[in-house]
């Protein structure tokens, strides 16, 4: 089960490769200066990345009512609320006080000009390339050489778009609902792209996985893998690395058993069949 860091992490690519042996992922957003993508690739290639992924749904930022209520900005503002917040969270600015690493660990010293947070925050707002194509995804896909993962496909046209690119797999997301208020859910959009393109690719999907249920009946619908976001977060939230371990061993222990009380002990055999009719989009 790989991990997928991101281009916007706080961690490095090489800092992750140096502490951890597990397989991992990378996540690139395609931005307008080409040489830092050329560069985070042979990154990546060095570090001996899985498998890249593309993600193609935020080449222009959403407008994030939560994020603009909570003042969120990096660097962040010392304003009084803030400073309210952290003085109830004691532990979590000693461990900040105590570590090496509070920038964006693969932007900032790998891109001139960008030194701090400041100036990364002014580099990264005028980076998103609203003009990214289906000719970027094919000089990214050369480029890299090895699997790539498109994330972020709604709709069948671009799922078969997807297919043409030559792409390993694709990930129907709507990135968690953070880009568009009322954009529709993954899993609803998952039936019709699997009936559309499900036997010419692999089609992965996330979005509001939260439990082994919920990964069974991705499975169910036809994702041939499912991703979480938000899960293991609220698990790092609340208990740090082990509450991360634990969310993961509670989504495994409930796959597991929604699959025993469904009849079957292998994943492979689970098909559309075990959700109650009515209850799930179909294509
Ligand atoms: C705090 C946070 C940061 C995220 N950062 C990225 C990112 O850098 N790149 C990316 O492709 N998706 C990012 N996402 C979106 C996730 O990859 C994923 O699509 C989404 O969270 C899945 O929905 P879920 O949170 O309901 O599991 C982020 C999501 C959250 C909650």
């Amino acid at each position: 089960m790989p991990f997928t860091l991101s281009t916007m992490s706080i961690c490095s690519i090489e800092d992750i490769a140096a502490h951890t042996k597990a397989p991992f992922w990378f996540q690139l957003y395609v931005m307008r200066d080409r040489g830092f993508i050329e560069r985070l690739i042979d990154r990546a290639k060095a570090a001996r990345c899985g498998a890249l992924v593309l993600t193609l749904d935020l080449q222009i930022l959403g407008q994030r009512h939560k994020d603009l209520k909570n003042g969120l900005s990096a660097p962040p503002k010392p304003t009084l609320s803030t400073m309210l917040n952290l003085m109830t969270k004691p532990r979590w600015c000693l461990g900040m006080l105590g570590t090496k690493r509070r920038q964006f660990g693969n932007i900032v010293g790998h891109v001139s000009g960008v030194g701090d947070m400041g100036s990364l925050a002014e580099w990264t707002a005028k980076q998103f390339d609203p003009q990214l194509n289906w000719g970027d995804v094919e000089w990214i896909k050369k480029r890299w050489g090895g699997k790539l993962i498109l994330k972020g496909i709604q709709d069948v046209e671009d799922a078969r778009l997807a297919v043409d690119s030559g792409a390993d797999a694709l990930i129907v997301s709507n990135h968690g609902g953070r880009q568009l208020d009322g954009a529709e859910s993954s899993i609803h959009a998952l039936p019709r792209i699997v009936e559309a393109v499900g036997s010419q690719i692999e089609v992965h999907m996330d979005g509001g996985i939260r439990s082994g249920q919920d990964v069974l009946k991705a499975w169910a619908l036809g994702a041939k893998g499912t991703y979480i976001g938000r899960a293991f977060l609220y698990g790092l939230g609340a208990m740090g690395q082990p509450g991360v371990a634990k969310a993961l061993e509670i989504i495994h222990k409930e796959l597991d058993l929604t699959m025993a009380f469904s009849g079957h002990t292998q994943l492979k055999n689970v098909t559309r069949e075990i959700l109650l009719p009515g209850t799930y989009p179909t294509a």
